[in-house]
């Protein structure tokens, strides 16, 4: 009996994946879903809507809450990890203040990503801890932000781990549906890091597949673009489509203007959980709400299906976009950076695919954002302004002196109460 534990299981988010463990349950059957969350109230609310789901669906699987995550974990198969250190009021901070030295203010990009990665690192490690000492075989797979540099921390402190994202499997479903085809007929060829990734290919069957990435861009280059919220004329220069985290690189200071004058995304989504969590309230609610798909995580429960199918039984799809270590896929980087690339996906874990020679117009950034993040770690792991301001010079929308001095007393003052030595 496959059991599963879902850390942050109190997120509004956690019914989209419930949903997709209801469908998708022939290819991942699972006998015990855990919601482990130290908000009992959101475990109530939500724990009661999964189990109408299931319900609902016909699953016969059985669904608990806890906020004990000892006893959640135990003997668990897979662990997900989706949780908020601080919640929607730290992001709405880190939205905020980058603003104020021109920079822009992002969940994961730039300095607001910082922040985030400082809050995260040291709770994630400890709940992995927990979680290896009650479950020593589970795979852990994380979808906590900042995925790249969070998977780099479990990998090097030695959990079995993956990091996933929604973004590819986003693309491989919109590429699908433009190109007429089944979603697990496209391959994407996917290159760079959490959150900074392009596809230089789209391949129809597999890897070896025939790229159609041209025709796509010429006869859906519009829709593309206006899906990515960056002008058509950058992808068909490039003739690559970057992911949509790419506008706060190729258009950061028209992005700053607009933040400047618009409430944060901080700010909508706390408005959207809380009108999701009266919904799920209701009795007579069985379904995730549509409301639910104004969210970025669209189709995030479907990966994680596909990926703890692979990861536990080898029956999810053969190659899946995933965070893991480098290991000379990408060269020019070191060998424990964690990259998003196409990896070979079993029971032993997530192996990159070979990878043709890199655009040093890609190539650069990706380099670039690898040396923050390893600095980023570094600011996590052990704190220190220095080590903070360190991580902003390097970052490449920060990279000036002044910027990263007053960014630096930004971040602290913002995060004070998560930082021990401050
Ligand atoms: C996408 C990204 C996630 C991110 C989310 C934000 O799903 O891949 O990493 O957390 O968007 O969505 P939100 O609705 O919270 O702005
Ligand atoms: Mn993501």
């Amino acid at each position: 009996q496959t059991k599963i534990a879902v850390v942050g299981g109190g997120s509004t988010y956690t019914p989209e994946l419930i949903d997709g463990f209801a469908r998708l349950r022939d290819a991942l059957p699972i006998g015990e879903l855990v919601l482990i969350d130290p908000d009992a109230g959101r475990l109530d609310l939500v724990g009661g809507l999964a189990r109408r789901i299931f319900a609902r669906q016909g699953h016969p699987g059985t669904i608990t809450t806890t906020s004990d995550l000892d006893a959640g974990a135990a003997g668990a198969d897979a662990v997900l990890l989706q949780l908020r250190v601080g919640g929607q009021a730290a992001r709405e901070k880190d939205e905020t203040w980058p603003l104020e030295c021109g920079c822009v203010g992002q969940e994961t990009t730039g300095a607001g990503g910082l922040a985030k990665a400082l809050r995260t690192v040291p709770v994630v490690l400890d709940i992995a801890e927990r979680v290896r000492r009650n479950a020593p075989d589970a795979w852990i797979v994380d979808f906590t932000n900042p995925v790249g540099i969070v998977t780099r921390a479990l990998l090097q402190a030695g959990h079995r781990a993956v990091g996933l994202c929604n973004v590819a499997i986003g693309l491989q479903r919109k590429f699908a549906a433009l190109l007429e085809v089944a979603p697990g007929d496209v391959h994407l060829d996917h290159v760079g890091l959490n959150h900074l990734t392009w596809e230089t290919g789209v391949r129809l069957g597999g890897p070896e597949g025939e790229n159609v990435l041209p025709r796509l861009l010429a006869e859906h280059g519009d829709a593309i673009a206006g899906d990515l919220r960056l002008p058509r004329q950058i992808l068909d220069r490039l003739g690559v489509v970057p992911s949509y985290y790419l506008r706060y690189f190729y258009a950061h200071d028209a992005v700053v203007g607009e933040m400047r004058t618009k409430p944060s995304r901080a700010a909508e989504v706390a408005a959207m959980e809380k009108r999701l969590l009266e919904m799920y309230g209701d009795p007579s609610l069985d379904e995730k709400p549509a409301l639910l798909a104004q969210r970025g995580g669209a189709f995030y429960s479907e990966a994680a299906v596909d990926l703890v199918a692979s990861l536990l039984g080898g029956t999810g799809s053969p190659y899946q976009v995933v965070n893991t270590y480098n290991n000379g896929t990408l060269p020019f980087l070191p060998d424990d950076a964690v990259v998003e690339v196409q990896a070979a996906v079993g029971t032993k874990g997530a192996a990159p695919l070979p990878l043709p020679d890199l655009d040093p117009l890609y190539g650069g950034l990706i380099a670039n954002v690898t040396a923050y993040e390893e600095l980023a770690l570094e600011a996590a792991l052990r704190g220190g302004r220095d080590r903070v301001f360190k991580a902003l010079l390097a970052h490449p929308l920060i990279g000036q002196f002044e910027h990263a001095e007053a960014l630096t007393e930004r971040l602290v003052a913002h995060n004070r109460e998560h930082f021990p030595w401050a």
